[in-house]
């Protein structure tokens, strides 16, 4: 009898100890930035793609214009809206994904900071917002 409180007591204690972390830091975790929308992209509304899709495949995408540019030189994109309009974009990172999302830091990094991505791809294109110091 003695015994069984015992162990009941003991187990009690582990399983506080062993979830300790959790309760502690309960609510704590950080939560998914919600990417701010530049004036311009406000003003544009839609992006090349539903915002959904552009959120899950951007990186395709953007892959798709590389190698439709470089190898192809092909680099015009059209595509229809969801209003069945044809619309027309130059397949460009920095004249067209950056022009219209002209924040960057809020945008693009700030996503990526919190999925741990780097991107290397600004080692070579320019962020056209961003003016360089010059020598
Ligand atoms: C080593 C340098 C370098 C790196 C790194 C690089 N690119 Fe490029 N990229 C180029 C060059 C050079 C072109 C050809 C430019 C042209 O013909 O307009 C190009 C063209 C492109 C184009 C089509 C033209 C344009 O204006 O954007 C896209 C889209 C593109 N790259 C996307 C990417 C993406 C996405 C990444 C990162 C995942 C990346 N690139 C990394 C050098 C680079
Ligand atoms: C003409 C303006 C415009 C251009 C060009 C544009 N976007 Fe967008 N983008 C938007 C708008 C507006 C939204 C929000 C759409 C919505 O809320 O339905 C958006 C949404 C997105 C999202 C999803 C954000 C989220 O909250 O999940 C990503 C990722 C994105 N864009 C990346 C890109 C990339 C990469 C390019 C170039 C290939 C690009 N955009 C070109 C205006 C643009
Ligand atoms: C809603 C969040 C979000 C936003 C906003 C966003 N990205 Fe991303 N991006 C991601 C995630 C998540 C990945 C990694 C996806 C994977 O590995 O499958 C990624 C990957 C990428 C990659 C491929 C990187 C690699 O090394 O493979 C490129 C290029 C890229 N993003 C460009 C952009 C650009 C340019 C913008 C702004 C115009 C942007 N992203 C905005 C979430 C975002």
């Amino acid at each position: 009898m003695n015994d069984k409180i015992k162990i009941i007591a003991g187990l009690a204690i582990f399983v506080l100890i062993f979830t300790c972390p959790f309760w502690i830091n309960g609510g704590k975790a950080k939560d998914v930035p919600k990417p701010v929308l530049s004036e311009k992209a406000l003003a544009a509304k839609t992006c090349v793609l539903p915002k959904d899709e552009m959120a899950k495949n951007h990186m395709q995408l953007l892959d798709g214009w590389r190698n439709s540019v470089v190898r192809n030189e092909q680099r015009v994109y059209i595509i229809k809206d969801a209003n069945g309009i044809e619309k027309e974009y130059d397949m460009s990172l920095s004249n067209t994904c950056l022009a219209c999302h002209t924040n960057k830091a809020e945008f693009c990094d700030k996503c990526h900071e919190y999925a741990s991505v780097n991107p290397y791809c600004w080692d070579c294109h320019v962020d056209p917002n961003v003016k360089e110091a010059s020598l």
